[in-house]
């Protein structure tokens, strides 16, 4: 209803978009610059969306054995998870929080342990969850042990992801949030992606403008002109544009293609040379055997390069035929977000292939810290007031599906 009255506010102009009210029936109204410089909404959003949804909080691969835990810290979420795969195998999620005075129990963010031991006074949980060792027991004839456990988190896991979800009753199970995206990767070899370089930044912006970066290729000609631009711009198409754009229920595709038709810088063309487990290959890899999951390239070309798809409000997994990135957009204050970074591949088998892999690791560095000192930039001009409204295009959409999912779950941006 909310949402209604803000979208009667303006009035599009102009005539039909293809991807934004053709194909996927939205309309091309701008949005309301409010929703990312606003304290008392972002107090919304924790309360409405992320305390409501399933967040990523890695591979399961990161827990290999029985003990194996890791720490995700969420501030603005006032908690710390603990994950940890239990002596039965399971991985499970907790609060990190002992039940006798709320010490944090797991200090480190990740390690292995037989039992989860709270130094303040040396309570201890097992892989379960449950208070296997109170200390100086006969003090506490009042209480029950069976009932001071860690507090469980739901947890579910999909390919190989880990999810949490902070409500104790989950609204829908993580297979009904991932929709079409649930089956649609299927045959992805994302468990022989083994290979891992991550790092995780604090960045000065809004956790959505920061994932409004990575939502389109548009900016790609103008704000990455020596890291990227060459392989996304053609004579045909200068300022590059998706091959396919379509929402989900909880989030979107962009596929878009690649092209080294203006020639390659030195450095490039070489990872080119060795391009087994680099995003560069394009479609060579499904003929290497590869058989395709039924969501990647929807419009077949040959000119693929890759597809972004986004689970809101969180996950981004940018899937190439070689390699894949996966971001997670955790949020701190209004203008303050984490963004955990990881660039997946198979393990490089020989020095060519070492060397493609530190290549597109570096590339994606210097790349992602142009996006940053955008974003970051963004966020002061947009603290200004100057400017009431983004202006979006057709090649914008998932923009637009990430602002209007969040006004549909935390109401309309405000007003002034
Ligand atoms: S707070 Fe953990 S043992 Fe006291
Ligand atoms: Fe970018």
């Amino acid at each position: 209803m909310a949402l209604a009255e803000l979208k009667s506010e303006m009035v599009p102009n102009g005539g039909p978009l293809k991807w934004t009210t053709e194909v996927n029936g939205r309309d091309s109204r701008p949005i309301r610059v409010t929703g990312c410089a606003s304290p008392e909404y972002f107090a919304r959003e924790i309360e409405s969306i992320f305390k409501k949804s399933w967040l990523p909080v890695g591979r399961d691969s990161e827990l290999p054995k029985p003990g194996s835990y890791l720490v995700h810290d969420l501030q603005a979420l006032k908690t710390s998870v603990l994950v940890v795969r239990g002596k039965d195998n399971v991985v499970r999620a907790f609060h990190n929080v002992c039940s006798h005075r709320c010490n944090r129990v797991m200090r480190d963010d990740r390690g292995s342990c037989s039992t989860i031991y709270c130094r303040y006074h040396g309570w201890a949980y097992d892989t379960l969850g449950k208070l296997v060792r109170l200390t100086d027991e006969s003090e506490f004839r009042h209480v029950n042990k069976d009932d001071l456990g860690l507090t469980p988190i739901s947890l579910q896991i999909w390919n190989g992801f880990m999810f949490i979800n902070l409500d104790p009753k989950p609204q829908e199970s993580l297979q009904d949030s991932l929709a079409d995206m649930y089956s649609g990767l299927d045959g992805y070899p994302f468990e022989e992606m083994t290979y891992c370089v991550a790092w995780k930044s604090l960045v000065n912006s809004n956790w959505k403008l920061m994932k409004d970066a990575f939502c389109e290729i548009y900016h790609i000609p103008f704000a990455h002109v020596q890291t990227a631009a060459f392989g996304y711009s053609s004579k045909a198409q200068p300022i590059p544009r998706a091959l396919a754009i379509k929402l989900f229920k909880n989030g979107g595709q962009f596929s878009f293609r690649g092209t080294s038709e203006g020639g390659l810088p030195p450095t490039p063309e070489l990872a080119f040379k060795y391009s087994s487990a680099s995003a560069v290959s394009g479609t060579q890899a499904w003929s290497a055997g590869l058989s395709k999951p039924k969501l990647l390239n929807p419009t077949n070309s040959t000119d693929w390069l890759g597809d972004m798809f986004q689970l809101y409000p969180s996950l981004q997994l940018s899937i190439f035929p070689s390699m894949y990135l996966y971001h997670n957009f955790i949020p701190v204050s209004f203008d303050k977000m984490i963004w955990d970074f990881r660039m997946y591949t198979r393990p490089p088998k020989s020095f060519g292939e070492m060397f493609v892999n530190e290549y597109s690791a570096a590339q994606a560095k210097i790349g992602t810290l142009e996006d940053f000192s955008i974003v970051e930039l963004t966020q002061t001009t947009m603290n200004s007031g100057a400017k009431r409204y983004f202006n979006l295009s057709d090649q914008e959409l998932l923009v637009r599906a990430n602002h209007e999912l969040t006004q549909e779950k935390a109401g309309p941006y405000p007003s002034n």
